[in-house]
């Protein structure tokens, strides 16, 4: 047995050696990155999983956190040390091969804020450590004991603001997604507002060791640098009102090139781009960054003027790939929008032809539209699009299917279809097509697996009654900042994920309330930048005491600057009476997309529903958040969707070879490794997302001894 044990730690340091990766040093057994590698490959090479016996694949371990809740997090595995984050945004070190806790820091009390991707590892030495955040907090904490590293910042952690402009003090500034480690660099995604008042996103890298800022790349480009002229005003990076551009979906890294690839997110506010007319330099774009510096090596912009929150949604993909007989280090980019763009890493040409398309033009007064927008004429889309859609799409298993008809005939349904008085059919969604897993990459065979919604929402303007006498001071407040989301009349949407806040007073006490307006919880952004005086204002309003006092005249807050003409009426899903999709399914999908070619090898639908599989319904396919890992030896692992299930495939073939219930949802990437002679499969099931139940598991699968 020990003998037996030796070899095949001999064997794995030979191949590990022999399929030496740009992801690292033990990329062969290890997990050490966000996603595997630092070219987000969602990739292994462990081979003690076949297709032969993956049916037999049990649940090793399981890991009890105490809070419960969606869990986004990708976990990382170094040596034999598994580091996650709960839902409660408490970090933790598991024994990889038992799931024993080693060490846990944090408080256990359901703390607001964002859910957390995951975290990063730095090593030199015996130094090693673990970065991550909580709020504007980026700590960084002892690998082995899990304590603050004092010498780090200020008691172990830093605010991210600090590397922001002074403007950016009092604003919501947070991140979900895990720092790149580059040499003794952590360069952090932010997530910032999305409306009135964000922050300029700044891309960022700090000194793992004191916590300094070493450099920035300012995405919202300062008064006299390359790209402010997109933005019609050479300070709009210190506007009370335009923000963002913000990488939150994390990045890619090229270690021997020395290159950060870095997706950057739309202006905001999101809807309504009068305030910022032009083209809007570097917001939705894919960045290619000198990694020491931060300099700009070459752009390329995916959405111009983004009036529809079409922003990149995960970190690109670093893949190989033979275009002409010649291989090709590549750079991939999943989309929203169901395109997938691919560069020459080096230059930033396209290595298929994109087409610069004429678009509809707005017809809000003060919207200039930018007129053209990119669409590659190869690979084709992976998702269905609202122009290509017909009343036969309607779902047949909608009871109201005529009024889904009228309202569907009703609305707007042109790609790109600008936001209007009028409904338009966003399809792909508000989150994709590609959400935020992003996809998985064969980076040596240059084949790329995305999972992918097919969910349609509604998007739809209307007049601010800011103006309204009416109102009082904090209905307007809510109204620009809350409406969008929890509704005009403070219904919210269930079925669209967004609670009502009708007797909010009777659920949660004021002092919660206050802190979650203050920091913001799940998807939720926090509103620090509202003033103090509005925040009352606004929580008299929630807690239903505001007396009947009109609104005079502008109030301080109320200046000018801060007024938006039009407002989006709220997120709503395009849904039938049962809550199912309005369209016909497939409603969520998983395909395979060869990048030598540029086109599909398969694609099935991913993800059942059960009222439905009841009445002996083939495979709907559901919506589903989080990526899937791929292995070289064959498989595809992927859990992500509304029913609960975690879900092997065949890589070569898109069947389906094995499928576990979990305890409850997994809305996160998997990750594998190996550690004690073992391979493991492992995945965070919190639930909550999607209306599903809340849980609190990490599960570890392996074989059977
Ligand atoms: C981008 C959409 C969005 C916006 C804008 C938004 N919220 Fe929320 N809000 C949510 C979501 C989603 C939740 C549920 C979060 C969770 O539990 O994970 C939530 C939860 C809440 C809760 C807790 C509800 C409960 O029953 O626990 C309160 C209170 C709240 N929001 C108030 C506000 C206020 C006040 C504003 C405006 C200042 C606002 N929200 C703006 C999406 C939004």
């Amino acid at each position: 047995m020990r003998l037996l044990s030796l070899l095949a730690t001999f064997i794995i340091i030979t191949q590990c050696n022999k399929f030496y990766h740009s992801g690292g040093e033990n990329h062969f057994t290890e997990w050490k990155h966000y996603l595997g590698d630092p070219g987000r490959s969602h990739y292994s090479k462990l081979s003690e999983f076949t297709s032969k016996n993956i049916k037999s694949l049990k649940v090793a371990w399981e890991y009890e956190s105490k809070d419960y809740g969606q869990m986004q997090m990708n976990p990382i595995v170094v040596d034999t040390l598994l580091y996650g984050v709960s839902s409660a945004l408490r970090v933790f070190a598991l024994d990889a091969r038992s799931g024993e806790e080693v060490w846990v820091f944090g408080d256990t009390l359901k703390t607001l804020f964002s859910t957390s991707r995951g975290v990063s590892y730095w090593e030199s030495g015996n130094d090693r450590r673990i970065f991550y955040t909580k709020g504007a907090d980026l700590w960084a904490l002892n690998a082995h004991t899990g304590q603050p590293i004092l010498s780090f910042g200020k008691g172990g952690k830093i605010d991210l603001r600090s590397g922001l402009p002074a403007s950016a003090r009092d604003k919501f500034v947070i991140s979900s997604t895990p720092g790149t480690i580059y040499k003794n660099l952590i360069i952090m995604p932010l997530r910032l507002s999305e409306g009135v008042g964000a922050a300029p996103g700044d891309v960022m890298a700090f000194d793992v060791i004191t916590g300094e800022l070493a450099w920035s790349f300012h995405t919202l480009p300062r008064n006299g640098e390359p790209g402010i002229e997109t933005w019609g005003d050479p300070n709009i990076s210190e506007s009370p009102i335009v923000g963002a551009a913000n990488n939150w979906a994390g990045m890619a890294l090229d270690q021997k090139r020395e290159i950060l690839y870095v997706p950057t997110g739309s202006a905001a506010p999101d809807f309504y781009g009068a305030l910022r007319p032009g083209k809007n330099l570097y917001s939705n774009c894919l960045l290619a960054l000198n990694a020491n510096t931060g300099k700009l090596l070459w752009y390329y912009q995916f959405i111009h003027h983004d009036l529809w929150d079409r922003d990149p949604p995960a970190p690109p993909n670093l893949i190989t790939v033979k275009h002409g007989g010649k291989k090709i280090a590549a750079v991939a980019q999943v989309t929203k929008q169901g395109y997938v763009f691919v560069f020459n890493r080096e230059t930033g040409q396209p290595l298929f032809d994109i087409k610069e398309e004429a678009v509809p033009e707005s017809e809000l007064p003060g919207e200039q539209t930018w007129p053209t927008q990119p669409i590659p004429v190869k690979p084709a889309r992976f998702a269905r699009q609202s122009d290509k859609l017909t009343i036969k799409d309607i779902s047949p298993f909608a009871p109201n299917r005529d009024s889904l008809i009228t309202l569907f005939k009703q609305s707007d349904k042109r790609n790109f279809a600008p936001p209007s008085l009028k409904p338009a059919l966003l399809l792909p969604g508000y989150d994709g097509g590609a959400e935020w897993g992003g996809a998985a990459a064969d980076p040596d065979k240059g084949i790329l697996y995305i999972n992918s919604n097919e969910m349609a929402w509604l998007l739809q303007m209307k007049i601010n009654d800011d103006k309204d006498e009416k109102l009082t001071v904090g209905e307007r407040v809510y109204r620009q900042n809350c409406a969008v989301c929890h509704m005009t009349n403070r219904s919210g949407s269930q079925a669209s994920g967004y609670p009502s806040l009708l007797a909010i007073k009777t659920r949660l006490t004021e002092k919660k309330i206050h802190n979650i307006i203050m920091q913001g919880k799940g998807i939720m952004p926090g509103f620090p930048q509202i003033p103090e005086k509005n925040r009352q204002e606004l929580m008299s309003f929630l807690t239903d005491k505001s007396d009947n006092k009109k609104v005079k005249e502008i109030t301080e807050t109320k200046s000018k600057e801060l007024y938006m003409p039009f407002q989006h009426m709220g997120y709503t899903k395009f849904l039938d009476q049962n809550g199912l999709p309005a369209i016909s399914p497939p409603w969520g999908t998983l395909q395979a997309l060869d990048l030598n070619t540029g086109e599909y090898l398969w694609k099935v639908p991913l993800g059942e529903t059960e009222s439905l599989r009841e009445l002996g319904q083939p495979t709907t396919g559901t919506e589903n958040y989080g990526g899937a890992v791929v292995t070289e030896n064959g498989l595809l692992f992927i859990a992500a969707t509304k029913d609960g299930y975690i879900r092997a495939f065949d890589r070569d073939s898109g069947k389906l070879l094995w499928e576990f219930k979990l305890p409850a949802a997994a809305f996160a990437t998997p990750a594998l490794y190996y550690a004690g002679g073992k391979q493991y499969l492992t995945i965070a099931c919190g639930g909550e997302k999607l209306g599903t139940i809340k849980g609190n598991k990490i599960i570890a699968f392996a074989l059977e001894d």
